[in-house]
C-alpha cells in the first residue's frame, strides 16, 4: 500500500476526548475505590455520555457537555450499584485533568514546526477544554480551542465542523481533522474536511456516510502525512 499523503493541508484540527486525552484515565485514577470495576465503569460512562449527546441533539434538548458527562456518570454508577456522591464528585474532578496520550506533545510540536495551524474542536465546554489543555501543557501549541458551545449543538451536526473552517478561515479541504472516534472522523469527512481516523483500539470500520482519507494507530504518524 502506498503511504498516505495529504498535500495542501494548512491546519490540523483535533477532537479532544479519546483523541488527545485519555477518557479512561478518570476512572483509572479512582481505582483505589473502584477496584476492577473501574474498567466497566469507564466504558459505560463513555458510551452513555456519547449517547446522551446524540439523543439531546436529535431531540433539540441541548445541555452542555459537563452536564451530559455528569448525567452519564450518574447512570453508570447506579448501573454498577455504586451509591456514593463523593465518588461521583471525585470522578468529575478527575475528568478535568485527563491524561494526554504520550505522543501528543511531540506530535503537536512537529506539526507546528512544519507550519501547520493547530486547533481543538470538541464537544467539551470551554472550561473543561481549558482545564485539559493546561493540565497537558499544550496551550502554547494551539491556535484555537473551539467548543461546540459556540453553536449550541453536539457533533456530528455539520455546524460544529463549519465552526472550525470559519474560525480558521480555511476551506474545509485545507483542514485535516483527527479523531479516534470513528463516527466523528466519518462525519468530518462527510462535511468536507480531509479526515484521518486515529483508530487507537483497532475498531471495525463504521457504516455511515463518507470514509476518512486514512487511518493511523497513534497521532505520531500524522506529521509525515500532512507535512510535505
Ligand atoms: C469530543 C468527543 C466527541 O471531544 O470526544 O468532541
Amino acid at each position: 500500500m502506498t503511504p498516505l499523503r495529504l498535500p495542501g493541508i494548512e491546519a490540523c484540527v483535533f477532537d479532544a476526548y479519546g483523541t488527545l486525552f485519555d477518557v479512561n484515565s478518570a476512572a483509572r485514577g479512582a481505582q483505589d475505590e473502584l477496584g476492577p470495576r473501574w474498567q466497566p465503569l469507564a466504558e459505560l460512562w463513555r458510551s452513555k455520555q456519547l449517547q446522551y449527546t446524540w439523543l439531546r441533539g436529535l431531540g433539540g434538548h441541548h445541555a452542555d457537555f459537563w452536564s451530559v458527562t455528569s448525567d452519564a456518570l450518574s447512570f453508570a454508577l447506579e448501573s454498577l450499584k455504586v451509591d456514593d456522591p463523593a465518588l461521583h464528585s471525585r470522578l468529575m474532578t478527575l475528568y478535568l485533568s485527563l491524561h494526554a496520550y504520550p505522543e501528543v506533545t511531540d506530535t503537536l510540536q512537529r506539526l507546528k514546526a512544519g507550519g501547520k495551524a493547530l486547533a481543538i474542536l470538541s464537544n467539551g465546554t470551554p472550561r473543561m477544554l481549558a482545564s485539559a489543555v493546561n493540565n497537558a501543557g499544550i496551550a502554547d501549541l494551539l491556535d484555537a480551542v473551539l467548543s461546540v458551545e459556540e453553536v449550541g449543538v453536539f457533533k456530528p451536526h455539520p455546524s460544529v465542523y463549519r465552526l472550525a473552517a470559519d474560525r480558521l478561515q480555511l476551506a474545509p479541504e485545507q483542514i485535516c481533522f483527527l479523531s479516534s472516534n470513528g463516527w466523528d472522523a466519518y462525519a468530518a469527512k462527510a462535511f468536507g474536511f480531509r479526515a484521518v481516523w486515529c483508530n487507537r483500539f483497532g475498531q471495525a470500520p463504521e457504516r455511515i456516510p463518507a470514509t476518512p482519507d486514512g487511518q493511523i494507530a497513534t497521532l505520531a504518524a500524522l506529521p509525515e502525512i500532512v507535512i510535505a
